[in-house]
């Protein structure tokens, strides 16, 4: 298959074609999703929540999120890989956040870089695209700064809310982003920022009406009890993940595993 490179993004905008985008973190599933056709993989730092077992983004390293951005990348095919930069690996400025890029860029194979923020994050946009990475941007709720935003809730309500959020994306589209995500979002105001951007918007929890929509992988395939309510489940692989493990118990306690069939003969 062709790979998804970086001007298929704007001419599925054109087209008015959707842009199908799951989280993976590792070769196994970052293969099956990218058979499945989804056009971009994000390496997510909820790799920090799902993976690891942290209660937030914030504690995720650039020495975690290489091995697993890398592993992605090797699996793919077709998927533009999409590397999130971790809490305080960017913030400082332009420049570690380029040093931060480059060597995941060097390190792992990817096809862009997301890091959030809108206006506070343009210079640092600018000099990654000016340096040759892609820059998917990311507005709304945005998880590293859960504890300045009071936790995951709906942004971009009220009027100066929207204005804000607006001239964010606007920002990063003037920075030279590729894409913009855009997280907890109401649908109108998802909606008029999908209008007024030129770059697709990639919606999660932000309703119908982006060029995209992204998941957390384990959402989406129902691996918890818990998931959040923009998130639809198409499955509930946890369950029947149980229920195999379960049943592999049984049988070796039973002795009828290993049968014959699985095993060798001299
Ligand atoms: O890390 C992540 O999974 C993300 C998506 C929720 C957009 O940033
Ligand atoms: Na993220």
């Amino acid at each position: 298959p062709k790979r998804v490179r970086v001007h298929h993004l704007a001419e599925a905008k054109a087209r008015g074609e959707k842009l199908a985008m799951l989280t993976a973190y590792d070769a196994v599933t970052a293969a099956i999703f990218d058979a499945a056709g989804m056009d971009l993989l994000l390496v997510g730092d909820s790799i920090g929540n799902v993976m690891h077992g942290h209660a937030s983004t914030i504690p995720v390293t650039v020495d975690e999120m290489i091995p697993a951005a890398r592993a992605v990348a090797r699996a793919t095919k077709r998927a533009f890989v999409v590397v999130d930069l971790p809490f305080g690996s960017y913030e400082v400025g332009p420049q570690q956040a380029l040093e931060t890029a480059v060597r995941v860029f060097k390190e792992t194979g990817a096809d862009g870089v997301k890091l959030e923020g809108g206006v506070r994050s343009a210079a640092q946009i600018r000099a990654l695209t000016d340096a040759g990475i892609p820059v998917v941007a990311h507005l709304g709720y945005t998880p590293q700064s859960e504890n300045l935003l009071g936790g995951p809730r709906v942004q971009g309500r009220g009027d100066d809310a929207v204005e804000r959020l607006a001239t964010d994306a606007q920002a990063v589209e003037d920075a030279g982003a590729v894409a913009v995500v855009l997280e907890m979002v109401p649908t109108d105001v998802a909606a008029r920022i999908t209008e007024i951007v030129g770059i697709p918007t990639i919606g999660i929890g932000a309703g119908p009406h982006c060029d995209g929509q992204v998941l957390v992988w384990t959402d989406m395939a129902g691996m918890t009890s818990w998931s959040p309510r923009f998130a639809r489940r198409y499955a509930e692989l946890g369950a029947v993940l149980q229920g195999a493990a379960e049943d592999y118990v049984a049988e070796v306690k039973d002795s009828s595993f290993p049968d014959a069939e699985h095993s060798f003969d001299k």
